[in-house]
């Protein structure tokens, strides 16, 4: 794992948003454009409840799944072919992780404050130089207040849906419109919900609604502001 001793003056530029507003998308195009690091934050959420499946640990026991959370033992690296590859105990979990199984479980495990605290310094150890694009929920609000610059990403739930099922098709992944769209919107209701670090913009977010828009207007949109930070910098 990447983690380690976090440098706060390294800039973070922090994409938050609901399921299938793009943010990991446009998190990764932003960081290799800027030649920075990204960090994934739901796929940390992921591993913990695919580590609680492997493990036995049911998905209402806040002290196991803390106790897990804080004993990961997960790996990212690059692949020859540029592509992330992401291991848990060893093994190769990349696809097991981005079923919708694995994301209700994560949005369930992320309810408890004990799981999200456990998270937490692994996140901040991703701060390294040059700078971290990181995407998530609680990036701006919650793991990274300082970031340098904080994005709230959104799009209409229906867009998202049919985002998210062309993802899921093209990974060959078979989900039913109609299934996807109610599992958004239950999803979108439990993070919004949530006691701890639920989701919702930080005070200081600039708001991006990437409705009807190219993945690259968006990732334009968030270069110019970061040039625009540079500048008044
Ligand atoms: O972004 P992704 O769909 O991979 O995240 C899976 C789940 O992990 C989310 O539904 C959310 O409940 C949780 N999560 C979170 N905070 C983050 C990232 C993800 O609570 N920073």
């Amino acid at each position: 794992m990447t983690a380690g001793a976090q440098d706060p003056k390294t800039p973070v530029v922090a994409i938050d948003g609901p399921v299938g507003s793009g943010k990991g998308t446009i998190a990764r195009r932003v960081a290799t454009s800027l030649g920075w690091h990204l960090l994934d934050s739901g796929a940390l959420y992921r591993l913990v409840a695919l580590a609680s499946v492997k493990r036995g640990v049911a998905e209402t026991e806040e002290e196991d799944l803390a106790a897990l959370a804080s004993d990961l033992s997960v790996e990212f690296e690059t692949d020859q072919s540029g592509d992330e590859r992401i291991f848990l105990d060893g093994e190769d979990v990349t696809s097991d992780i981005r079923s919708e199984e694995c994301g209700r479980v994560a949005s369930a495990v992320a309810s408890f404050s004990g799981v999200r605290a456990a998270l937490l310094e692994i996140q901040r150890g991703f701060r390294k130089k040059p700078g971290l694009v990181a995407d998530g929920r609680d990036m701006g609000s919650t793991v990274f207040p300082n970031a340098f610059l904080k994005v709230y990403l959104t799009a209409s739930a229906e867009e998202r849906a049919k985002r998210r099922h062309k993802q899921l098709k093209d990974k060959g992944i078979d989900v039913s419109l109609p299934a996807l769209s109610r599992d958004i919107v239950d999803r979108d209701r439990r993070d919004s919900e949530r006691t701890v670090a639920p989701l919702r913009p930080a005070a200081d977010a600039r708001l991006l609604d990437s409705s009807g828009q190219s993945i690259d207007e968006v990732t334009q949109t968030v270069l110019d502001w970061v040039a625009e930070l540079e500048k008044g910098n």
